[in-house]
């Protein structure tokens, strides 16, 4: 799978993808990852991406001319199966929207900036809008980056345990049970006698308890309907 990444900040993503599982995913050649930085489809001395509103009011709007040069560039290359705008009024970013976007070959993530793009990019440019919560960050680019590593750790040989992502919070949409490992008592603090039993079928039903108790507890909207 291939991610572009368009961007007015382009160091502000560059770390997360320089470690552990996602770094390991790109050196495999699972998962490409390419940033662009959108002063370089701008060719004035200033390198301007952003002017005043039309109509007056505060905060800078991205121009669409360099989005547009950038997206034109990428789609003469290839085919994208999305073209993702990252903005607070977008559809919420959840699992399912990870699991679907797994799926594609080819996606474009732009990252507003400032007080966002000129409703034209997201009128005639973009096939979709996602918001990673309810807040307002100072760009796109830090949920760019949450959605790769969402993505990206779902392409299958990325995860060493190939069925460890199916277990995941929310994948069966509970979350997830408890877990533990080694020492099987610390300061008397003591690790369930079932996981400890061997008895494959009673740990199962013992995990699907604790599942649906704590989704109850912590997160009852997922047990509607
Ligand atoms: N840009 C600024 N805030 C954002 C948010 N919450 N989600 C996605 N993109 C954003």
């Amino acid at each position: 799978m291939r991610i572009d990444i368009i961007t007015a900040v382009p160091d502000l993503l560059k770390s997360p993808f320089e470690t552990s599982i996602i770094k390991r995913a790109i050196e495999k050649n699972l998962a490409e990852i390419h940033l662009h930085d959108l002063r370089d489809y701008v060719h004035d001395n200033y390198r301007q991406i952003d002017d005043y509103q039309y109509g007056g009011g505060a905060g800078m709007v991205m121009m669409i001319e360099p989005i547009d040069k950038c997206i034109t560039k990428l789609k003469s290359e290839r085919d994208y199966q999305e073209i993702i705008y990252m903005t607070p009024d977008g559809e919420q970013f959840e699992q399912k929207t990870a699991n679907m976007l797994s799926l594609k070959e080819n996606i474009i993530i732009l990252c507003g900036h400032y007080k966002g793009v000129d409703q034209r990019v997201r009128d005639h440019l973009i096939t979709r809008e996602i918001s990673i919560g309810d807040y307002v960050l100072t760009g796109g680019e830090l949920g760019a980056a949450i959605i790769a590593d969402a993505v990206i750790r779902l392409l299958p040989g990325v995860l060493g345990d190939e069925t460890s992502a199916l277990t995941d919070s929310f994948q069966d949409g509970l979350l997830a049970p408890p877990i533990y490992t080694r020492p099987a008592n610390y300061k008397g603090w003591e690790v369930p006698e079932v996981l400890r039993s061997g008895n494959f079928a009673k740990i199962e039903e013992w995990r699907e308890k604790k599942a649906e108790e704590r989704t109850a507890k912590r997160r009852p909207d997922l047990l509607k309907d």
